[in-house]
């Protein structure tokens, strides 16, 4: 069994500019042990995706389609249930650990708060907590500190210590290097590296930095104005990109030599009727704008755009 499946989810908001169709129809398996990467550019979905699967979302978020943990399905889960499904279930790693952390609490004692809930008692929960942090990478002498004392990459390694303290079925990274560069982003590149696949933990990595996505998942998910325009392994996906706009992404990776990506995606609000990437693409063709192209299937990889995948 898969440890998530997630079926035709979407995922809305009302606004004053009218509906925000932020996921649309978003179809993906994670298998237990396995580390899946969403990627996509800013604004694209991504968070709304991640949250939704812990039902984290203002009361004003509207679900359809169904996404299950272990085969039970979360859309319809009570509040005793979702306790437990954000607790051993599915951990999240904030994509901004400055405001995830409490600023007035020492680190160690926040990750203790994770052991606390699971019936520890505060004295040992702070000698684990204080194991988890070095297991991160926090020095014994800094555990004391409070959050604003740690850099950037320090904080995420906190954040880090917390979700992993909850022991959970599934760990979802929400852009875990943002902000970070050089030595820092590898650092937090190689501890997830480490730590994932533990005990069949399934690792969900929420990123718009295409390479960390390629260095570190089994299988990649790009995402595109709310949907979900390409599916394969790592190896497939970078390799040989299908849908236009992965290879678009690729090309507009710093250190391949090309510009950024121009132009922008629609608004969600306003969403076109034929494919969204049409404006940008390289490839449309005159029938690109007359319906949404559906998902097409071929050797183990999923590319929701017929004009590539014409035999
Ligand atoms: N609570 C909300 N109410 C209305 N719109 C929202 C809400 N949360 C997110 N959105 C919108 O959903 C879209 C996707 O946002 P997000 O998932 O944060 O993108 P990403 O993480 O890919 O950068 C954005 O247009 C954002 O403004
Ligand atoms: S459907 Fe058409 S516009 Fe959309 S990605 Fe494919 S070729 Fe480009
Ligand atoms: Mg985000």
């Amino acid at each position: 069994m898969s440890l998530l499946e997630v079926e035709g989810l979407s995922v809305s908001f009302p606004s004053s500019d009218g509906l925000v169709r932020a996921n649309d129809g978003v179809s993906f398996t994670i298998a237990p042990g396995e580390t899946f990467g969403i990627v996509g550019e800013t604004g694209c979905g991504k968070t709304v995706l991640g949250r939704a699967l812990l039902r984290l979302l203002p009361d004003s978020a509207m679900y359809t389609g169904r996404a299950a943990f272990r085969g039970k399905d979360i859309l319809s889960m009570k509040e005793d249930e979702l306790k437990e499904l954000r607790g051993r279930g599915i951990a999240m790693v904030m994509q901004n650990p400055t405001l995830s952390l409490n600023p007035l609490m020492r680190v160690v004692d926040q990750v203790a708060e994770a052991y606390v809930l699971q019936g520890m008692d505060w004295k040992v929960a702070r000698g684990e907590a204080g194991r988890k942090l070095y297991h991160v990478g926090i020095p014994r002498d800094r555990v004391r500190d409070y959050p604003h004392q740690f850099s950037g990459g320090m904080k995420q390694r906190v954040m880090i210590a917390i979700a992993l303290a909850l022991n959970p079925g599934l760990l979802i990274a929400d852009e875990p290097t943002k902000g970070l560069d050089g030595e820092a982003r590898e650092n937090i590149l190689r501890l997830l590296g480490s730590i994932r696949d533990h005990e069949g933990r399934g690792t969900m990595l929420i990123t718009h930095d295409l390479r960390a996505a390629a260095g570190l998942c089994d299988r990649l998910a790009v995402m595109y104005a709310g949907e979900l325009v390409e599916i394969g392994s790592t190896l497939d996906v970078i390799g040989e990109p299908r849908h236009p706009y992965t290879r678009a992404l690729l090309g507009s990776r710093p250190e391949s030599g090309f510009e950024d990506l121009p132009g922008e995606g629609p608004p969600l609000t306003a969403l076109p009727r034929g494919c969204r990437f049409c404006p940008r693409c390289a490839w449309r063709q005159e029938d690109c704008v007359t319906g949404r192209p559906e998902m097409v299937e071929a050797e183990d990889r999923q590319v929701r755009c017929p004009v590539v995948m014409r035999p």
